[in-house]
């Protein structure tokens, strides 16, 4: 456990391993997530699987396998495997596939051109899902993407630290317009910010907008910016844990639609350049702060106190407890 972040490792919850674009058909990608390796495939049909590096025959790493029609076959015996995980051949004259010969496979979904996978210390199977966005004809996502030494709580934190947004974006207007709302899985605020434009190259100017963030465990964080009547942003900021102290952190962009050519993706390069600068901003911070597991919390810090309440059930139980971790929270 790292002294930096004293959580209970990494929480259960859906992650980002991937694009769409990044596993064509009939290919086999190695991961490095989750404190170990994760295998990505996609069959010749187009299906996506995640599974444990290691053969259970004898342990071949299968990322050095390859994808036969609708299996992945093990480069070391040629055991194949199906999209169930289930061992459906051996090499072997009359040989039936040892019993158990199965792969671990992680749960995996493909939405809006993201492979994800979700992940659970003790191997449980989601209860919950991220939702499959309706793009309404933008654009797919656009990325740029960070990789640092950091925790999925401390990146999601930054949803309700309405402090910072000042400060360290300089934002120069920020207010809670609505109330935090904590639905199981799924947490809900929204803000009224206004941004310069320095960034545009206009410091004199500024441009109001609305933020609605949601975010789905802590892996997965949605931020809708209506810009005026103008343009709606949708921003996808998404943590991979590596390990339980080191993050890939993916930002993502797109826009609504225009009618005039060329703007709509525009608007997305525009909305991409902000969201990576914002991000750029934190991430110097976020590697290289401490968890306060007793923060000394203000006036106007915004609800980091709930969000810390929220985000204990993304841990597994502790050893004996009732389902219940104990994490440091603020009182
Ligand atoms: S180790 Fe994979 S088939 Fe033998
Ligand atoms: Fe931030």
């Amino acid at each position: 456990m790292s002294k930096r972040f004293p959580f209970s490792g990494i929480p259960s919850g859906w992650y980002m391993v991937g694009t769409s674009d990044e596993l064509r058909p009939g290919t086999v990608l190695t991961r490095k997530y989750f404190g170990t390796e994760l295998v990505l495939y996609r069959t010749e049909q187009g299906v996506f699987r995640a599974t444990d590096p290691f053969c259970p025959h004898l342990g071949a790493h299968l990322g050095q396998g390859s994808v036969c029609g609708e299996e992945l076959k093990c480069a070391f015996h040629g055991f194949t495997f199906d999209t169930d995980g289930k061992c459906t051949g051996t090499p072997y004259p009359g040989g039936r596939p040892p019993r158990k010969a199965d792969l671990r496979l992680y749960p995996t979904r493909e939405f809006n051109g993201m492979l994800l996978a979700f992940y659970d210390a003790l191997g449980r199977e989601p209860t919950w899902e991220v939702p499959d966005l309706d793009l309404q004809g933008s654009p797919l996502f656009r990325w740029n993407s960070f990789e640092l030494n950091s925790h999925p709580q401390e990146t999601s934190e930054n949803s309700v630290d309405i402090g910072h947004f000042a400060v360290l974006h300089d934002f120069m207007d920020a207010r809670a317009s609505g109330e935090l709302e904590l639905d199981g899985p799924v947490l809900r605020s929204a803000y009224s910010v206004k941004r310069r434009l320095d960034f545009l190259g206009m410091p004199q100017r500024g441009v109001s907008a609305e933020f609605k963030v949601y975010v789905h465990g802590l892996g997965y964080s949605l931020v809708v910016a209506s810009v005026g009547s103008m343009a709606q942003l949708r921003f996808l900021i998404m943590a991979t844990p590596i390990h339980d102290s080191r993050i890939h952190l993916r930002v993502g962009a797109t826009s609504s639609t225009f009618r005039v050519p060329g703007v709509t993706q525009l608007a997305q390069r525009i909305g991409l350049h902000f969201l990576t600068l914002e991000v750029s901003s934190d991430v110097p911070v976020w590697e290289a702060k401490r968890y306060e597991s007793k923060p000394a919390l203000a006036h106007g810090d915004g609800q980091i106190a709930a969000y810390r309440r929220w985000a204990e059930q993304f841990y597994p139980p502790a050893d004996g407890a009732d389902g219940k971790v104990m994490l440091p929270v603020a009182s």
